[in-house]
């Protein structure tokens, strides 16, 4: 990493400002709408244990790789890899861990806005007396009210992109990440006091054991695909948005215990958001654990409806869940818009305007996904679902197994053990050696499991090529 690298990008201060940086794009909708629901789709238990270990084994690994990537190569995920590519001779291939993130970033953000609309939506729902003393049939109502209405979620899917937008042509991103500095602790408290309401009202022990007790047979091959995928998608990993945070992050700071932090404080987050929102479910016949993308939407607002001071806690709680969404929303189009403006073809404001424009334009197939559209689907999943399925599901996953190859096989052993700098020899190999063999063999065969399953290729399973 060289000096003059410094002057196109100043560094952060500290490893704290990383930390908070990073846990701002982590901890998103990923941990507060998507667990919770595709765990109840999944089954819970079994699917929570194989997120949990793809987080460790996987992630952990793999997000190590990709700040050190940033780290080295210090500008935009597709200058970054130009760079590195370079550095060391590889095959120009590589390239396409770039433009694959870039593509991904748009993709999510386009879904991203839309689910972000929602809360939105909700907050101002909370403030109109709406939800006073609401119960599981009138939380359902007023969800497919609003599925009804696509002109009201292309409202608040277009409030949001602007929101984003705004913060990413101004490049405020330094006045955000203070305001995320405070709020989200403010947001940890107010899991807490959903918590606690939950365990008082709600089934906990129901919510319990159906989130941490086991049951293998209830796993397929397309759960364990999601809990792969979800691992990247909560982690921001795999398309260059961590790599854009470890270009800022200082030369002597510490990767890997940064990055343990970040993921302990992101999967601390899901399994809060989880714990709060199931009790609730089990306690609401009208509701059911696999209800899909509306279950945090038709289980909270009965909280909020029934306890004391509800409109005033529903309300700070969903502005709190924007405000999360929206330090995540910046780092997914990040990437596309620094490109841009590296290749000098345009301004700060031209690519902001150019990506917010493809984003929204993409998102209004989301909204009618849930409507007009629900039926036009592609290998049996609607838009939105596709548009999930394919980047969280497989191109962040691709993007992670290409990131653990380049560094783990392509970049120099000595840089990496130097830019790393950990202490323990044993530390050191044990993570390369993950990096190198377990996680590419692990993704690679999920993938497989997966997709077999769910296209129903049984050629692509390696267990039936051994039963
Ligand atoms: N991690 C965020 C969440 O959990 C979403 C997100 C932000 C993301 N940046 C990303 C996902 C980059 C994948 C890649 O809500």
């Amino acid at each position: 990493m060289s000096d003059e690298a410094g002057e196109v990008h100043e560094t952060w201060n500290s490893r704290w400002t990383f930390i908070m940086a990073a846990t701002g794009s982590a901890v998103g909708l990923g941990n507060i709408w998507k667990f919770p629901y595709i765990a109840g789709e999944n089954g819970g238990g079994a699917f929570v244990l194989v997120y949990l270990a793809c987080i460790l084994t996987i992630g952990i690994p793999v997000m190590i790789a990709e700040v050190l990537m940033g780290r080295w190569g210090r500008s935009s995920p597709v200058h970054t890899m130009y760079k590195l590519v370079d550095d060391i001779k590889a095959p120009r291939i590589w390239h396409g861990i770039g433009w694959m993130g870039v593509a991904a970033g748009i993709i999510i953000l386009s879904y991203y806005s839309v689910i972000a609309g929602w809360a939105i939506h909700y907050l101002i729902q909370m403030i109109s007396g709406n939800i006073q003393g609401i119960d599981g049939q009138g939380a359902s109502d007023l969800f497919a009210a609003m599925l009804a209405s696509p002109a009201t979620m292309i409202s608040f899917h277009t409030v949001f992109m602007l929101m984003t937008m705004f913060v990413v042509i101004a490049g405020v991103t330094k006045g955000l990440g203070k305001a995320v500095r405070i709020l989200m602790p403010l947001l940890m408290v107010m899991l807490i006091v959903l918590l606690l309401f939950s365990i008082g009202v709600g089934d906990f022990p129901a919510a319990v054991k159906y989130l941490f007790a086991v049951d293998f047979s209830s796993l397929s091959g397309s759960a364990i695909l999601t809990a792969l995928g979800h691992a990247f998608f909560t982690l921001s990993l795999g398309m260059g948005a961590i790599m854009v945070y470890g270009s800022y992050m200082p030369a002597h700071a510490p990767i890997g215990k940064t990055v343990l932090t970040v993921a302990g404080l992101d999967t601390l987050v899901a399994l809060m958001a989880g714990l709060a929102i199931f009790p609730i479910v089990f306690a609401n016949e009208a509701i059911a654990p696999g209800e899909g993308p509306g279950l945090l939407f038709v289980s909270l607002p009965i909280a909020f409806g029934n306890m004391p001071g509800g409109f005033v806690f529903g309300f700070v709680f969903f502005a709190l869940i924007t405000v999360a969404a929206w330090s995540s929303s910046i780092s997914l189009v990040e990437p596309a818009v620094a490109w841009l403006v590296e290749t000098k073809k345009a301004t700060r404001l031209q690519s902001g305007i150019i990506f917010g424009l493809l984003c929204w334009l993409l998102g209004l197939g989301t909204v009618l996904s849930f409507g007009a559209w629900e039926d036009i689907r592609l290998l049996g999943l609607n838009f939105f679902e596709f548009a999930d399925f394919l980047t969280a599901n497989i191109m962040l996953p691709l993007g992670g197994l290409l990131m653990a190859v380049f560094v783990g096989w392509k970049m120099h052993k000595e840089i990496v053990r130097r830019e790393l700098d950990i202490d323990s020899d044993f530390i050191f190999k044990l993570w390369r050696w993950i990096l190198r063999v377990f996680s590419p063999v692990a993704i690679l065969w999920v993938t497989m499991e997966g997709l077999s399953h769910i296209f129903g290729w049984p050629w692509l399973s390696v267990l039936s090529w051994f039963g």
